[in-house]
């Protein structure tokens, strides 16, 4: 089972997939967590090349490559190994945000994007997707606020740099993302008390938690 969590910034899905992972872990389900950017070491290199602020020259369709490096690396090396073991497999951002981000976001040919994301994933997409939708000011404030708490205060990345405009593309882009896919996706009130987020999102993997993968 494949499971992709998506939301603009602040939506609270690092927060759900730490959740659901005691729960699987609760309910002895072999599963593996994993995110993009940054799933494999490689990865790793090259989120903190897409996420560095020091890298603000750099060029759209470059960011747009390195999403789907990342991916196709991720894909090869993580996804594709642990769906075959038949784990379940949580990915805290996937191919979805490429379209969302740097498509609806930033702009780029939604067409274009879509082959890429089938090249760089190989067609294997999430049985499921789960949207953590909530308004773009309540999502910032939340980011802001967590970045304030850390000892990252005015260390925000590139991405949470970026205007509220920007955001509000890629809140539209995912609602549209949902409604073009609506037997994979599921859109979740991310305002919710987080406890009953979690259930919600329990219930919904409920029917899938005794198939075997
Ligand atoms: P994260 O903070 O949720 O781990 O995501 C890192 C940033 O990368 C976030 O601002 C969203 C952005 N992103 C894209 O722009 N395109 C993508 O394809 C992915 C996976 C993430």
């Amino acid at each position: 089972m494949f499971v992709s969590f998506e939301g603009i910034e602040g939506c609270g899905k690092t927060t759900q997939v730490e959740l659901l992972t005691t729960f699987l872990s609760q309910r002895g389900i072999p599963h593996l967590i994993t995110r993009e950017p940054g799933g494999t070491s490689l990865g790793k290199l090259i989120r903190k090349m897409l996420l560095d602020p020091a890298n603000s020259e750099m060029e759209p369709l470059t960011e747009l490559f390195l999403y789907a490096a990342d991916r196709a690396q991720h894909i090869a090396q993580v996804i594709r190994p642990a769906l075959e073991t038949r784990q379940w497999l949580i990915c805290d951002r996937f191919a979805d945000a490429t379209t969302a981000y740097q498509g609806y976001g930033r702009g780029q040919d939604l067409a274009f994007i879509q082959q890429l994301n089938q090249w760089a994933t190989q067609g294997l997409w999430p049985h499921l997707s789960l949207l953590l939708d909530c308004p773009v000011e309540v999502g910032l404030d939340r980011a802001r606020r967590r970045i304030e708490d850390s000892a990252l205060e005015g260390r925000e990345d590139r991405f949470e740099q970026q205007a509220l405009a920007f955001h509000q593309k890629v809140r539209t882009g995912y609602l549209e993302l949902a409604a073009q896919n609506p037997a994979r996706f599921r859109i979740l009130d991310a305002t919710m008390e987080l406890e009953r987020l979690h259930e919600e999102i329990v219930t919904i993997l409920e029917p899938y938690l005794n198939q075997k993968n």
